[in-house]
């Protein structure tokens, strides 16, 4: 059932959830494809056990628990999320090379500007789509700035990277598969102007960047110029939005937040583990295994499910209570640690932290436009959000208000 978008139609099944923590912490599932079905991680010890041990769980030929593809499909195989140690280590070495705090750290001085410029927008509004008219655009904006997508092409862009993922029922598997056609096209053509003349921006660092005499392929800079507009926008885009909503449905959190923004930090690291905007991975044993107790034959799969680990009992004091100054908080919305941990953890940290800060002291009276259960959810076993959150407010407040 995990591999159902219609699981998730009306949220997590968190009632679901906490029944398989209880019972059945590692239980057993029927696929439509896969002859051997598939396993459900469901406590954050074994999500963590799982996502630490590369030597017995591999990510290849891809960790996507995919309702269509076949078992061994390959297509996603040379994604860096599909590789194992040590050929991810080394991609991940090459990429980390373009990743330096010093460009992260230019990023985040355009982060407040991008900000500022979205909100700024709506200067002659009271109401919008806290989605299409917010949330998107960062994320896809700090993205294309890190990577170097001049401004003119990035509608385009954007729109690939919406095709590729097939959130839209509506969108067929040929109009996927052209988008990132022209995708791969667009990112080669970027490569080949930044090759005739570099500059400050990640294409350029990883077609030169070198790791042990080896350097990227065209093919592999193509895939991960996907992989990041895809890894980096939906999830992103929705912790701002359902994290806001969580806010809004719970007044007496958001006035704290507001009161003292010192809790930022930690509200960030709540509304994380609320939200979870990624919902599960899987690994494939390499050899015969057990977890929590259970036997996992070389060649099974294993779905991590990363929203039921946040809330498991065994791990949070009152799982079920929004903390916004929780300490510890050991989440696993960015992964539960090993080497696939989110590159983009810190990024999409203080994008959070920057968006959230307008959104709190910006607009006053800000509400939802419309009953919770009527807005309508992406489309995925993947990424859980909305795809769109109406929302008003009285007055908006200049850039800067306190
Ligand atoms: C709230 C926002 C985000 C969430 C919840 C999130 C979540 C995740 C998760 C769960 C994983 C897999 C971890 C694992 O398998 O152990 C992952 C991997 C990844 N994320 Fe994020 N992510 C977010 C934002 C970003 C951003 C902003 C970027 C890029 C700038 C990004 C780039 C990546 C990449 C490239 C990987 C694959 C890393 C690898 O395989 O080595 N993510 N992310």
């Amino acid at each position: 059932m995990f591999h159902d978008p219609a699981t998730f139609a009306d949220g997590f099944p968190h009632e679901t959830f906490r029944a398989l923590r209880a019972d059945d912490p590692v239980s057993h599932h029927e696929h439509p494809t896969w002859k051997r079905g598939y396993w459900v991680v469901a406590r954050h010890a074994d999500v963590q056990r799982v996502s630490r041990d590369a030597a017995t769980f591999s990510n290849a030929p891809n960790p996507f628990l995919d309702a269509e593809m076949a078992e061994d499909d390959a297509t996603m195989a040379e994604l860096l999320i599909s590789q194992d140690p040590p050929i991810h280590t080394k991609l991940r070495k090459l990429i980390n090379k373009g990743f330096t705090p010093r460009r992260v750290a230019q990023l985040e001085d355009r982060v407040r500007g991008r900000v500022d410029r979205i909100v700024g927008a709506l200067a002659d509004r009271n109401e919008c789509d806290l989605v299409t008219d917010i949330a998107l655009w960062l994320p896809l904006h700090v993205i294309a700035d890190l990577v170097g997508v001049p401004e003119d092409d990035r509608a385009q862009v954007f729109r690939w990277t919406e095709l590729t993922f097939g959130f839209d029922e509506n969108v067929t598997a040929d109009e996927r598969a052209d988008a990132a056609t022209a995708m791969f096209m667009y990112a080669d053509s970027l490569c080949e102007q930044r090759r005739a003349e570099p500059r400050d921006d990640l294409l350029s660092v990883l077609i030169t960047a070198e790791v042990e005499g080896e350097s990227l392929t065209q093919l592999q800079i193509d895939l991960f110029f996907m992989l990041l507009q895809n890894a980096g926008s939906e999830t992103t885009r929705n912790l701002i939005t359902t994290g806001m909503l969580v806010l809004l449905q719970q007044p007496d959190a958001l006035e704290r937040l507001r009161a003292d923004l010192s809790i930022m930090p930690t509200a960030i690291e709540e509304l994380l583990r609320w939200v979870s905007p990624v919902m599960q991975f899987t690994r494939r044993a390499l050899h015969d295994t057990e977890i929590g107790g259970r036997t996992i034959a070389a060649g099974d799969r294993v779905a991590l499910v990363y929203p039921s680990a946040n809330r498991d009992e065994r791990a949070f004091d009152e799982p079920d209570r929004l903390d916004l100054s929780r300490q510890p908080n050991d989440h696993v919305a960015f992964g539960a640690g090993g080497p696939h941990f989110c590159l983009g953890a810190n990024l999409a940290r203080f994008e959070a932290r920057i968006m959230f800060e307008a959104l709190v002291t910006r607009f006053e009276g800000l509400a939802t436009a419309a009953p919770a259960e009527t807005l309508p959810r992406v489309h995925s076993n993947l990424i859980d959000g909305y795809a769109h959150l109406p929302i008003r407010w009285d007055s908006l407040q200049p850039a800067g208000t306190p």
